[in-house]
């Protein structure tokens, strides 16, 4: 038995040793493979073997991805047992069992539980799939019966085809467990998970407390789900059946790489690989704001990420707890303002654009109609609110909900809400909690949309237009302009002082600069004056000298200091260092010879030095360090400044990034803010920033589609004329893309040069970037992906400001309420 035995194995080991030269995708009971040995899928995606993450020293059998570094594994085996030292050995048992076994103390780390089907399946093999599915099946039986899969027991990683959900008839339960750490694949208290109580939705937890939830499915995608529409690169699929409920994608292109990964940190993220850079982009988070955190403002509150205090409560509810609810401690959440008065008194009141409540305990009924379903919720006294479920042909499906909602928010979609109240509740208007300013705005914006006298429209058009022109380049001394600092005091929290920032003492740099000399001056910034200076061993830098006037105190410049240094990327201006004596204040950046980018697309002789394939590695450039600013770097910044007289270029006409004199950071989970003094540069001002104040990613995203407008046609924006019509760039680009004609845009001397299916690429994602609506312009990271990916581009719909001869309604209401600020260029 014994001999039998080794023989066994040494017939195994030649066999491996064999199977190694040609690379394989199965094994047989006869074979193993030894740390060391790999199994590569067909299509040669996916390659399976005994790995160390992180900086462990530890084994672990899993599956990643054969050709990307650095290593991106996507399953692992044995989680929570590893091998400890490389006598790891990965076979298939007679009896189906995939086994992982640390030969050395000859202990099994792991074992699948495959279920053996009657009669006993003779030879079963073991194989990796093009999938990244590792499935066990009878020899020579079809894929269609695996008895046992990888995909059936999820990780952290969820790959194009995988089931995420449950068997209803046996009741498996496919969720994903994230690592405890990226060293340590082991099970996290993070779970994510398809919650069947009441109608299914998509469910994060940490240890037993409901961080998250989406859902439900409304036909298209998970209600409430950021991002996750239907698109050219993805589909989605969602079944709901007596035997199963669960979701999964595919992706139409297999050479895209994309999948959804929940971190250690217990982030949920679509991750797409882009092939030029080698990096994993993230393509979206499901937290995107604070409001996407379970139930923020309490029962039967709602979250607005858009307004300060998010928090309010939903329309005919007040607060609990006003003293709490005032000094921002929302939990307590919200209560009826009149109590029901059921059956006789009551009505319902439509929501629109909130993601539905937490479905929990929820009833449905997936084949009554709306009209049913409100029959059903008026019957019946303990019901809530009610809703359609699938939104897609009209409507149909009904969920009804009983006692508190919870968790809902305001969201793009449009799946209307019932929730029943009180009759005198019905008619009740806005909070009246709300600050005067936008009492005023809102009466501004009645008034501007009644009076349509042309009158007026002439009167506010001329306005406008000596405004502009004389705010265009004028810098308005008594208005302070606000400074990076005062959003970013929170930063204290962040105290680890790992910035290798060089300190430069106040004589280092007033010999650098010639005592701060005029001519040594390259232009004022939003802080101050900045110097170019040569140090003594002949390196060249510039100095940004905060101005005494600017409100700076020393904690603040510390904290912007800090967080300034923390941004590193090739797409953006490098800090060098900082001085603070007495009451000076300067950073140190490096120098940037060919200075900023207007300086060339914008100077006839110049311009000429720039031809396509540098112009579009420009708009790369800057593309990726927007994108850095906003999702990649440990903070969300947005720039608000962006514009060609802000990116610098260096020695090789690399475009960064530079002057954070007006960016602002918006904290963890928050998306937009509003300000009540628009900052930033006309030409390059989203609509709804200059109307609202508001501003997001999204006006950055717009500024962005002005550059790249700007970089392709070689002309201002603000100032642009055209012979024919009255257009401004914007408009007479789109003009230009909808008659077929959009290469006219590019500047004469670059048609030889260029590729034009690249040309065209570029002026559609421009457009697509500068539309009016920001729910519409892709965020960076989709920006990043169309510039790198060759898929099809939706049409642009027409941008902001198409002036078309008529009043740019949007500056009607700034002229009354906001001021504009416009930097002068350097
Ligand atoms: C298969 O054999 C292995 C090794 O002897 C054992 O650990 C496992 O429990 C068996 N599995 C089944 C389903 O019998
Ligand atoms: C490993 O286990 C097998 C059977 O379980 C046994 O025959 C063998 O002696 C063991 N080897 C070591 C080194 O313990
Ligand atoms: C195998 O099944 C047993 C009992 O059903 C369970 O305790 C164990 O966790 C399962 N192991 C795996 C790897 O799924
Ligand atoms: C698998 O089946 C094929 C025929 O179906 C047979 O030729 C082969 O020997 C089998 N392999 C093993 C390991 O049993
Ligand atoms: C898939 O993508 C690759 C590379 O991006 C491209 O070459 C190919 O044409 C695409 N295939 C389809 C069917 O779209
Ligand atoms: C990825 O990029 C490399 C060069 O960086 C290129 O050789 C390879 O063909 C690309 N692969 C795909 C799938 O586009
Ligand atoms: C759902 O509603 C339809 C139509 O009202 C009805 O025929 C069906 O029996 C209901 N199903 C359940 C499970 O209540
Ligand atoms: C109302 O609905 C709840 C939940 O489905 C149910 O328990 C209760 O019996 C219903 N009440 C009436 C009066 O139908």
């Amino acid at each position: 038995m014994e001999v039998l035995h080794n023989l066994f194995l040494l017939f195994g080991l030649l066999l491996s040793i064999l199977a190694t030269c040609t690379s394989q995708d199965t094994i047989t009971v006869d074979q193993v493979i030894r740390d060391g040995d790999t199994l590569v899928s067909a299509d040669e995606m996916y390659e399976l073997g005994f790995f160390s993450p992180g900086s462990s020293r530890n084994r672990y059998l899993g599956i990643w991805y054969k050709n990307i570094s650095p290593q991106t594994v996507v399953w692992v085996a044995n989680r929570e047992i590893p091998v400890r030292d490389s006598s790891g050995v990965f076979r298939i048992h007679t009896n189906g069992s995939l086994l992982v076994i640390a030969s050395s103390s000859n202990t099994t780390v792991w074992s699948s539980n495959t279920s053996l089907v009657s009669p006993i399946t003779i030879n079963p093999v073991a194989q990796l799939l093009s999938s990244g599915n590792l499935v066990v099946r009878g020899n020579g039986t079809e894929e269609v019966s695996f008895l046992w899969q990888s995909f059936d027991y999820p990780g952290d990683t969820f790959l194009p085809g995988m089931k995420f959900g449950k068997d209803l008839v046996s009741g498996h339960d496919r969720r994903w467990i994230p690592w405890k750490s990226v060293d340590d694949p082991s099970p996290s208290e993070f779970v994510a998970f398809m919650d069947t109580d009441g109608f299914p939705q998509l469910t994060e937890e940490y240890g037993s407390t409901r961080l998250a939830r989406f859902g439900p499915w409304n036909g298209f995608t998970f209600n409430g789900m950021p991002n996750h529409a239907p698109n050219s690169i993805i589909r989605h699929e969602f079944v709901f059946s007596d035997k199963e409920v669960f979701y999964r994608y595919a992706l139409f292109n297999n050479s895209v790489l994309s999948r959804v990964y929940v971190n250690p940190q217990g982030d949920f993220l679509r991750l797409n690989w882009v092939n030029r850079t080698q990096e994993w982009l993230i393509y979206w988070n499901a937290y995107v704001d604070m409001c996407s955190r379970f139930r923020v403002c309490g029962p039967n509150g709602k979250c607005n990420p858009n307004k300060s205090p998010a928090c309010s409560c939903m329309e005919g509810f007040e607060p609990q707890n006003s003293d709490e609810w005032s000094a921002s401690e929302w939990s307590s959440g919200c209560r009826r303002r009149t109590p029901l008065d059921c059956p006789n008194g009551d009505g319902f009141r439509p929501f629109k654009n909130v993601k539905l409540p937490d479905t929990r305990h929820s009833w449905y009924n997936r084949s009554m109609t709306l009209g049913e379903c409100t029959n059903a919720c008026k019957r019946n006294c303990s019901c809530t609110a009610y809703a359609n479920i699938d939104i897609t042909r009209g409507g149909s499906g009904c969920l009804l909900w009983f006692g508190d909602l919870n968790d809902v928010r305001t969201v793009d979609e449009s799946q209307d809400l019932y929730v029943r109240m009180a009759r005198s509740d019905l008619t009740i208007t806005e909070s009246t909690s709300k600050p005067s300013s936008h009492r005023k705005r809102r009466i501004v914006i009645v008034a501007v949309s009644i009076a349509s006298s042309l009158v007026m429209m002439i009167l506010i058009l001329s306005i406008v237009y000596a405004w502009s022109k004389k705010t265009r380049h004028v810098k308005k001394p008594d208005e302070p302009v606000q400074t990076i600092d005062e959003e970013y005091s929170m930063e204290s929290q962040h105290d680890d002082d790992d910035t290798d920032l060089s300190y430069f003492s106040m004589t280092k740099i007033s010999k650098a600069t010639k005592d701060f000399s005029n001519d040594k001056k390259l232009g004022e910034g939003g802080f101050g004056p900045v110097y170019m200076g040569v140090l003594d061993d002949g390196k060249e830098i510039a100095v940004k000298r905060l101005s005494k006037t600017s409100r700076q105190g020393v904690n603040e410049f510390k904290n912007e200091l800090k967080f300034i240094a923390k941004l590193q990327h090739r797409n953006l201006v490098k800090l060098l260092g900082y001085c603070n004596e007495g009451d000076e204040n300067m950073l140190i950046y490096e120098y940037m010879p060919n200075k900023s980018l207007d300086l060339f697309i914008f100077d006839k002789t110049k311009s000429s030095t720039l031809d396509w394939s540098r112009r579009f590695h420009i708009i790369h450039g800057i593309a990726r360090g927007i994108l850095y600013l906003h999702q990649d770097s440990r903070f969300k910044i947005v720039h608000r400044d962006l514009k060609a007289s802000n990116i610098l270029l260096d020695d090789d006409m690399n475009p960064k990034i530079s002057d954070f004199g007006l960016a602002r950071m918006f904290r963890d989970h928050e998306n937009e803010a509003n300000t009540n003094r628009v900052v930033g540069t006309l030409g390059y001002i989203s609509p709804e920033y200059a109307v609202d104040g508001t501003f997001s990613e999204k006006s950055d995203v717009f500024s962005f589609g002005v550059l790249v407008l700007e970089i392709v046609s070689g002309k201002k924006n603000s100032g642009f004329s055209h012979e024919k019509d009255s257009d401004n760039l914007l408009a007479h680009a789109w003009r230009l893309f909808e008659e077929g004609m959009a290469l006219n845009l590019l500047s004469a001397h670059m048609r030889d040069s260029c590729v034009e299916s690249k040309v065209l690429r570029s002026i559609h994602i421009g457009l697509l970037c500068v539309q009016h609506h920001a729910k519409d312009r892709p965020t960076m990271s989709s920006v990043v992906l169309m510039f790198d990916q060759d898929g099809v581009l939706p049409p642009p719909k027409q941008p902001a400001f198409f002036a078309q001869g008529a009043i740019p309604r949007v500056y009607d209401i700034s002229v009354n309420e906001v001021t504009l600020t416009a930097l002068e260029p350097r």
